[in-house]
């Protein structure tokens, strides 16, 4: 057996993965125009309003509001919605806190779901069992690229007469049943953060099907400050945010948006190899789950570890994984959102607690055991990098590297 590098051994992959993304002279070339223009607000210039107008057409809807991140992105969202304070979104545990920290700020409350064991979506009947006569919205988060239960959670929110949003910040160009992410809920929501499949450094998206919607996000988006038509006094129509997007991340955006396909075929193509080769030449390790009607965008690739095979846990499996020379993860966050302390001790605006301190809010209260299988995914989930300039070499020493790992774990039981 090889001694593993944790132990002294030989390390599997000694140079560093690819981490450059798909960046280069067409961005330049974009940025360089808003750069002689000297024109880098997009009031007046021309780069996020084609941008917007691009993304939108990609994605096969109507409207696009371009932003400042992910996290606006969703705060535009639920900006347009515009709930009463203390009514509800429910939503799920796993995500970065950029999903939840909108819904405190329009004065919602966040009630979280379970999730699927297998894909990590909503857990529809979770999602039932959670609505009270104060839920307004569902928001799904399609982690790691990939979107599921979406025709459940389309039918629980006809049923209940609510709105259904889609964070698909890590699932950009991933598809449902033939449907691409984000179009298939009312409001689709998109991070263009530095490591997702298409960037702006920065940035957001929001596509809504519906014009008001659209309307209103735009005017959240900008101060309420509508910038044509009769009311060119500036406006202030309510209270609203300034997330504009730059011209600078715009004109990325433009040549980001050209490549984005590509560049989502390039990291399937890396995600369903290692899938294959997982499955054919690695035991004790569970590749992602992909439902037929479903593709996956592999934001992250991420694993799990058949635990009646490999008896050491999975933080030392990883630790293996790194010593071998392979940049994994355990875990993704390190435990549900509520257990944070801006949720669980509702740690928000001084010592108000707002806006779970509000009469019209139901009293929730967050704590260990709410959603188990989420819980239990945190403890056993680790993400290994992918992105689109991985090549047969990279993808050949990550399963090399996992079958070193988990064979020794498994002889060594
Ligand atoms: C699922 C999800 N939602 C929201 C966000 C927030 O996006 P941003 O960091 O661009 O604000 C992220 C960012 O990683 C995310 O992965």
């Amino acid at each position: 057996m090889q001694e593993l590098a944790i132990y002294g051994g030989e390390k599997t992959r000694t140079k560093p993965f690819p981490s450059r993304r798909d960046i280069g002279l067409e961005e330049l070339k974009e940025v360089a125009e808003v750069i002689w223009s000297g024109q880098l607000n997009r009031v007046g210039g021309t780069k996020v309003s084609n941008f917007e107008k691009e993304f939108a057409k990609l994605y096969g809807v109507e409207y696009a509001v371009a932003s400042a991140s992910g996290t606006a992105s969703i705060h535009i969202a639920l900006g347009a919605l515009n709930f009463d304070p203390g009514s509800e979104v429910i939503t799920g545990p796993i995500s970065d806190m950029g999903s939840i920290i909108p819904i405190l700020y329009q004065g919602l409350i966040p009630i979280f779901a379970d999730v699927d064991p297998k894909t990590y979506a909503l857990d529809p009947e979770d999602v039932k069992r959670k609505i009270s006569e104060r839920t307004k919205a569902i928001m799904a988060i399609h982690l790691f690229g990939l979107a599921d239960k979406l025709d459940e959670l389309k039918k629980i929110a006809k049923d209940y007469n609510l709105y259904l949003i889609e964070d698909t910040s890590q699932a950009h160009l991933a598809e449902y049943k033939g449907k691409l992410a984000g179009t298939i809920g009312n409001i689709g929501c998109f991070s263009l953060q530095q490591s997702k499949q298409m960037t702006t450094g920065d940035g957001g998206m929001t596509i809504f099907q519906d014009k008001e919607l659209y309307e209103r996000g735009t005017l959240f988006s900008d101060k309420a400050w509508p910038r044509s038509g009769p009311s060119k006094d500036r406006g202030y129509l309510f209270l609203a945010m300034n997330y504009r997007m730059t011209e600078l991340q715009g004109a990325v955006g433009l040549a980001q948006l050209k490549k984005v396909r590509n560049i989502v075929e390039r990291r399937r193509k890396i995600g369903e190899k290692l899938n294959k080769l997982i499955q054919e030449e690695v035991d004790g390790v569970n590749p992602p789950y992909i439902p037929s009607y479903c593709k996956h965008s592999f934001w992250l690739y991420p694993i799990t570890l058949d635990e009646e095979k490999i008896k050491v846990p999975p933080e030392v499996f990883n630790e293996a994984l790194n010593a071998e020379g392979i940049p994994s993860s355990f875990g993704y966050i390190k435990k549900p959102l509520y257990l944070y302390p801006v949720l669980k001790d509702k740690i928000t605006f001084g010592n108000s607690h707002y806006p779970f301190n509000l009469p019209e809010a139901r009293k929730v209260s967050y704590k260990e055991g709410d959603c188990p299988n989420a819980e239990s995914l945190l403890k056993k989930i680790i993400t290994i990098p992918i992105n689109e300039f991985y090549d047969e070499v990279d993808i050949e020493d990550i399963i090399r590297a996992l079958k070193k790992v988990s064979s020794y774990y498994e002889q060594k039981n």
